[in-house]
């Protein structure tokens, strides 16, 4: 999608006013506004029904922004040549004379930060003078938003403008990890675990059965559609949308397919825009083959696991 630089200008005309307003990334639309402002973030977690504990991501252009508010260290150099910009999120120690608010941090040592990779979104990053705190724009607990109808889809009028940027080319939120002390893995997403585990020369592990939750927004209950989801499904029942990841000889109005050929990268970019449709379709109940737990598909896993305890 082309750069539409009006669009952006509006864009930052209601952020330096310090309202909120839907970016484009290439995860997840963003509900941004500017984290050096107590004010304009407040509204973030007004209009998501975000616990206030639940501390946000922030978005930089560049190196030199981002060294105004954090501690850099060898790990993130070496993670940050390889993948930003890029689906991937840094838990660094902040700085204290940094200007970002209290309210991003909730009063903690650390911050989450990442380089989107979206054109739009750099562009609108490169002309602001602060940078932008942006949890997904999706209420608390509920489906991430992949399109800018779907920014709208959940906070209507109580925002006053989304940038379009087309559907998010990866689908999934960012992959967070803390480089604080020992790299440890905090959530699955656009970047793979392997992949980290190579630049970094460790063999990292995602560990979701801690019982201290180190990444607050990783609660139990997450991006539910709000209706029952049944995981490892080889049949589905007649009322049920049937969400599949390999073509059958047979089809159904009730089949939706994330990929046709397993391919786990299509699965995950199709995955949030997939159970919006269903939850849209009004099935009481939702079903799901059983896709591998590897690559691309721990995280897709990782998500339905979580949207099904509703
Ligand atoms: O792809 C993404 O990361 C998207 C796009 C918009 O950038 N953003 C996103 O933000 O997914 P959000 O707020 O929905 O998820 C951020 C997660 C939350 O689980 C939060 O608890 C965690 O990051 N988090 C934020 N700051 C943290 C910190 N300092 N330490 C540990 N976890 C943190
Ligand atoms: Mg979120």
């Amino acid at each position: 999608m082309k750069i539409n630089l009006s669009n952006i200008k509006k864009t930052k005309f209601y952020l330096d006013k310090n309202e909120c307003v839907g970016i484009p990334t290439e995860t997840v639309y963003g509900l941004a506004a500017n984290a050096y402002s107590r004010n304009a973030t407040s509204k973030i977690f007004k209009l998501k029904k975000r616990p206030k504990k639940n501390p946000l991501i922030v978005h930089y252009c560049d190196l030199k922004t981002l060294k105004k508010d954090c501690e850099i260290n060898n790990n993130f150099i070496r993670l940050y040549k390889k993948f930003c910009p890029g689906p991937i999120t840094f838990v660094l120690k902040i700085k204290n004379n940094s200007k970002i608010s209290n309210n991003v941090t909730n009063k903690k040592k650390s911050l989450a930060i990442r380089f989107p990779r979206h054109p739009s979104t750099r562009h609108l990053l490169k002309l602001l003078k602060y940078p932008l705190a942006a949890p997904s724009a999706n209420i608390s607990t509920k489906i991430s938003p992949v399109s800018k109808e779907d920014v709208i889809d959940e906070f209507g009028k109580k925002i006053k403008f989304v940038l379009n940027g087309g559907r998010s080319n990866v689908g999934l939120e960012s992959t967070i990890i803390s480089l604080i002390g020992r790299p440890k893995i905090l959530r699955l997403g656009g970047v793979e675990i392997s992949k980290i585990n190579k630049v970094l020369k460790t063999k990292l592990k995602f560990n979701n059965k801690k019982k201290k939750i180190i990444s607050p927004g990783q609660g139990r209950i997450h991006y539910s559609p709000g209706i029952p989801i049944r995981l490892n499904v080889e049949k589905s029942k007649i009322d049920e949308a049937f969400i599949l990841i390999k073509k059958r000889k047979n089809s159904d109005k009730n089949f939706y397919y994330l990929s046709k050929n397993k391919n786990l990268k299509e699965a995950a970019k199709n995955l949030y825009k997939t159970l919006r449709m269903i939850k849209r379709k009004k099935f009481k109940s939702i079903a799901v083959e059983k896709i591998p737990n590897i690559g691309f598909g721990e995280a897709i896993n990782d998500r339905l696991i979580r949207a099904s305890k509703f």
